[in-house]
């Protein structure tokens, strides 16, 4: 089975960050999200995948190429313009043969596939939709589902007291080919707005089956962080480079901490970094690899990407600091998302 991993949305809701960048390409545990899910999924037996890419595709192209270097074979479709969800799908139709996987590729999860696919066969459905249930369905789109799973209506962002229950479209679904008969070419398709409700209108089966584990929708910078907060406290699991250090530490590789420096735990910090007498890193700080953080400065609660600078007795507190960026001496910065065009630049 294939796996069809959709990635060219511009994710506006997690700008700045995603200015130049796909959101599936954002650092979870300081490596690309996309490189863990498609780990994970190739860990479930999938080794063919077609990345639908548009917003800036050579950043995906150029970091997984033919796939070889992950053991999977990859292969791209791209839109003149974006088509939606669901044009998305129907667009990658000459690439995909037999039954495949659709993923939300800014899902943050640990969803059991071939459970899915079993669900899938025994009920015979033409579409399985991959659910979680969540304490606010209010920003998710909610499905009602009959007493055998099948689907029977969808209801997108509801007011939280007419929400028909409390489990949501997980944005992974099984699905037969003849799904794409039911996309129309050329034309911008939502698949939970237009195709779902067609198809259950149209009486064919929409069945609802839940992901099991770990899942969150990347959507937001407060829920790009709550990932992150999730990873360190071992809510949500995933193989990371730094080795474990104990008490909650995990620290890279060739990484110098120097004297009177202070971790405190959770914390991950990458490979490379370098860490200035007196500063104090965390609690709840995820460090990227090449990350230099100066004397005395101070990092809690917040996330630097790759080769970030936090020079002397600079504070940063609940952030998130893209790639490249350089925070000041003596700056203070709080619940800030910032992020360069050019590298080298210094706030
Ligand atoms: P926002 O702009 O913040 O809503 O983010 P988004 O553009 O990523 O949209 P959304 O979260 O609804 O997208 C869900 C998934 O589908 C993401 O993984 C997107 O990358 C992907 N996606 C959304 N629209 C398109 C599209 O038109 N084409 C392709 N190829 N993928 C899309």
């Amino acid at each position: 089975m294939k796996a069809l991993l959709l990635a060219g949305g511009f994710g506006t809701r997690m700008r700045p960050l995603t200015e130049r960048l796909p959101k599936p390409m954002a650092p979870v545990g300081n490596r690309p999200w996309l490189e863990h899910l498609i780990a994970g999924l190739k860990e479930q037996g999938i080794e063919e995948f077609v990345i639908a890419v548009k917003h800036f595709p050579e950043k995906i192209i150029e970091h997984f190429g033919d796939g070889a270097k992950w053991g999977v074979k990859i292969r791209y479709t791209n839109e003149p313009v974006p088509l939606g969800t669901a044009g998305a799908i129907k667009n990658a139709e000459p690439l995909l043969d037999g039954r495949f996987v659709a993923v939300n590729a800014d899902i943050v999860h640990r969803a059991d596939i071939r459970s899915l696919v079993r669900e899938h066969e025994r009920t015979g459905a033409l579409v399985t939709i991959g659910l979680v249930e969540v304490a606010d369905p209010s920003q998710f789109g909610v499905v009602e589902q009959a007493e055998d799973g099948r689907i029977v209506r969808f209801v997108e962002k509801p007011p939280r007291d007419e929400a028909p229950s409390n489990r949501i479209n997980a944005g992974i679904y099984i699905m037969e080919p003849e799904v794409l008969e039911a996309i129309p070419a050329g034309r911008e398709v939502s698949i939970e707005r237009e195709t779902f409700p067609s198809l259950i209108a149209a009486g064919r089966r929409v069945q609802g089956a839940d992901i099991g584990g770990y899942w969150m929708d990347m959507g937001t910078s407060e829920r790009y962080r709550r990932i992150h907060w999730d990873l360190l406290d071992g809510k949500l699991e995933l193989p990371l480079a730094e080795q474990e250090r104990g008490g909650g530490i995990r620290i890279g590789e060739d990484t110098e901490i120097a004297q009177g420096a202070m971790l405190v735990p959770p914390v991950l910090v990458g490979s490379r970094v370098k860490i200035g007498e007196r500063a104090v890193v965390g609690p709840y700080a995820v460090i990227g690899d090449d990350c230099v953080i100066g004397r005395g400065a101070r990092v809690t609660h917040s996330i630097l990407w790759d080769r970030c600078t936090a020079a002397e007795a600079a504070q940063l507190n609940r952030c998130i600091v893209g790639s490249g960026l350089k925070i000041g001496a003596r700056h203070l910065l709080h619940e800030a998302v910032v992020s360069v065009i050019t590298e080298a630049e210094t706030i």
